[in-house]
């Protein structure tokens, strides 16, 4: 006898926004910056900082709250809380622990940590749960205070964060829907392009740790830049066709707000329209974990991202990591590629074919661009 095949399917969510506004032009009186030059460099404009009343657990709950209701769910309905983050409120107990608690919720939570892909890594990981039949009902939550690890004297890295938390609750469906493909990535050779050195068991926090400034974000930008450049497009393009779909039949792009030029790049190798990469990096900046479903929830107020849509989101961040999924918003039709012998599956062969030429001339040429425009850009810089 052939078992129903089971989906997780997005059936609630929510965002929290801390209301503090931090602006170019404010931070133009903290560090050595500039309003052109943030926005021309990053996209970002503004970005929120966490007040005295916000805490990490706070956040992720009130984050929370709405995406339950909308789902028709109780907090004791749930049956597994997992929250994703790199700032939670203290290094024990997990967020995840304070976050059931506060939403009275009877059931399993645990934290998880995978840097800015921490929240699209959870995603992936619950809707497991469900396919397996283990659980019914599970609350995803992104919540971060990034501003906590921020140096406010170091300008390459101060300008670019910013605070937020939002989540979704999944719950079971017999429709395709919801998660249609998925990868998690990591390359731990890539660590020391972004790292805390300070406050873990190998180098606890002390005064020296404090003196060093090793309790704050550090970070190698153009290393993450080149990372990101590359990963984006082609962990994109390898999801994509694991869910039997072509770029062109996905209708949003959701990336990680880590920088619009990276965001444009990854359009521009993904032959997309850059209208089709939703970006809300100038009021938020980078929130990290909580970037992505924080750009979902969005895009759905905005009418970008309605049911029926596919939806391809992408994280990357510190480990190195990324997670990208490919996600059936409400129930849509069938992949033509899991059709047998039909016109559809012919030409969605023959186009797939024709994407792989032309992504494999287009990776050859992607060091060629990159040299003639630094040699373009250090002419400039000459005259
Ligand atoms: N204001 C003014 N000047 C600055 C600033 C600033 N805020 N920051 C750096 N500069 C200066 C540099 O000092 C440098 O000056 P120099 O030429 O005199 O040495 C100049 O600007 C150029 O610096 P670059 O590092 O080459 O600038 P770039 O164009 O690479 O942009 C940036 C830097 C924005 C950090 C970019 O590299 C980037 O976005 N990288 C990816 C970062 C990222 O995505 N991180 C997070 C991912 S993981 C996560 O989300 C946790």
């Amino acid at each position: 006898m052939m078992t129903q095949e089971r989906y997780a399917k997005i059936a609630g969510w929510g965002k929290y926004i801390p209301e503090k506004i931090l602006t170019n032009h404010d931070l133009e009186q903290m560090v050595d910056t500039s309003d052109e030059w943030i926005t021309t460099r990053t996209g970002i404009k503004e970005r929120r900082i966490r007040t005295e009343n916000d805490t990490n657990s706070s956040m992720a709950v009130a984050a929370s709250l709405p995406a339950l209701e909308m789902a028709g769910l109780k907090a004791t309905d749930l049956d597994l809380i997992i929250v994703a983050t790199s700032s939670p409120d203290y290094l024990l107990p997990p967020v995840s622990s304070q976050v059931q608690d506060m939403l009275g919720a009877k059931c399993g939570a645990f934290q998880l940590t995978a840097g800015c892909s921490g929240w699209v890594y959870a995603l992936a990981t619950a809707t497991q749960f469900i396919k397996s039949g283990a659980h019914n009902n599970i609350l995803v939550v992104g919540s971060e205070i990034i501003s906590f690890a921020l140096d406010y004297t170091d300008r390459g890295t101060c300008v670019l964060f910013g605070d937020a938390a939002a989540a979704v609750v999944l719950t079971p469906s017999d429709e395709p829907t919801g998660v249609l493909a998925f990868e998690l990535g990591s390359d731990g050779s890539g660590a020391e392009a972004l790292q805390v050195l300070g406050g873990g068991s190998s180098n606890p926090l002390n005064q020296a740790v404090l003196d060093k400034r090793e309790n704050f974000i550090r970070m190698d930008g153009k290393a993450v830049f080149k990372f990101a450049t590359r990963v984006v497009a082609s962990s994109l393009k390898r999801v994509i066709d694991q869910a039997g779909l072509l770029p062109d039949d996905i209708d949003l792009f959701i990336p990680h707000q880590a920088n619009a030029r990276i965001v444009e790049a990854g359009a521009r190798l993904m032959r997309q329209p850059a209208e089709k990469f939703y970006m809300n990096i100038h009021k938020y900046g980078n929130t990290s974990t909580a970037s992505v479903p924080l750009a979902m929830v969005e895009a759905i107020e905005e009418g970008r991202l309605k049911e029926g849509d596919k939806v391809a989101m992408i994280a990357f961040g510190a480990g190195l990591t990324w997670a990208t999924v490919v996600v059936q918003m409400g129930v849509g039709a069938v992949s033509p590629a899991h059709e047998l012998f039909s016109g559809a599956r012919m030409s969605y062969m023959a186009k797939r074919a024709r994407n792989r030429v032309v992504d494999t001339v287009q990776m050859a040429m992607v060091p060629l661009y990159t040299r003639l425009n630094r040699s373009r850009n250090n002419k400039k810089k000459d005259e």
